[in-house]
């Protein structure tokens, strides 16, 4: 074999050697995706199944509906927190979630109250001497945007940096007068909302919960404006 002879066989191999490691990534890297997609598709169709509300589809991603209600429902319970209670008198507060004969502590198969799911208002008290903390009404309003109408933009700012665009409670400038904040609380951020850890979710996820946020049913509140609890779905 003349040099010449030896360096172009030698090029050969080696290119051949590249081609089927190349092609080997590029197998595993499709079956990689694969797999991905069918654990998202999963958790979108588990998140239809679990849905306790009638959801409205429509101009909506259906992916990420059902990948929102996933989250939101398996996930992190944001109802948990996010509902009046209690509507069963016979429950704790802890429990206002569930509807009557649906209280999986007693032995009962799970059920979620409709009625209230999402709608805000559970009084959180006046934690270490802060005013009453209320939760908000996640349901979208007459807007269609999901909690009382605000965009996607400020919804992820509330969900990374605990913004308060109403601005309920500001920290307290003189003496507390029961319905300003005490440092080192500050005012300007939302409490007990576990906001410092939805911070890290994804874009898509957070895209998600909003998108499903915007499929639920309104629920109305007659509270008076400027209440926090009022919500008009018409
Ligand atoms: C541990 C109870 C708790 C859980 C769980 C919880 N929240 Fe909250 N959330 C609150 C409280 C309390 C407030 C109001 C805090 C305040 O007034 O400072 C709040 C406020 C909010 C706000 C601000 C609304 C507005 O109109 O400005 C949004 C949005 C929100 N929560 C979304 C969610 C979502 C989405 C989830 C689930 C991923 C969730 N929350 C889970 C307690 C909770």
């Amino acid at each position: 074999m003349t040099p010449r002879q030896f360096v172009r066989v030698a090029v050969t191999a080696a290119a051949a050697l590249a081609a089927v490691v190349l092609g080997g990534m590029v197998i595993s890297s499709t079956r990689v995706r694969a797999q991905e997609e069918d654990v998202e598709n999963s958790k979108i169709q588990i998140g239809f199944k679990i849905a306790p509300v009638p959801l409205n589809l429509s101009g909506k991603n259906r992916e990420l509906v059902g990948l929102g209600s996933y989250i939101v429902n398996a996930r992190v319970d944001c109802n948990g927190c996010h509902t009046a209670g209690p509507a069963n008198p016979a429950v704790p507060a802890e429990y206002a979630a569930f509807a009557p004969g649906g209280v999986p502590e007693f032995g009962q198969p799970l059920k979620v109250n409709p009625a209230t799911y999402l709608g805000g208002g559970r009084d959180f008290g006046p934690l270490f001497g802060l005013p009453h903390l209320f939760t908000r009404n996640l349901t979208p309003d007459k807007t269609g945007l999901p909690e009382g109408g605000h965009t996607f933009a400020e919804f992820v700012q509330i969900m990374r940096s605990g913004t308060d665009f109403d601005h309920l409670h500001p920290t307290c400038t003189g003496a507390p007068n029961g319905t300003c904040i005490v440092a080192p609380f500050d005012g300007a951020l939302l409490q007990v909302m576990p906001w410092p850890f939805y911070a890290q979710m994804t874009d898509h996820d957070l895209r998600a919960i909003y998108e499903y946020l915007s499929a639920i049913p309104c629920i109305e509140n007659p509270a008076p404006a400027p209440s926090i609890l009022h919500n008009d779905c018409k």
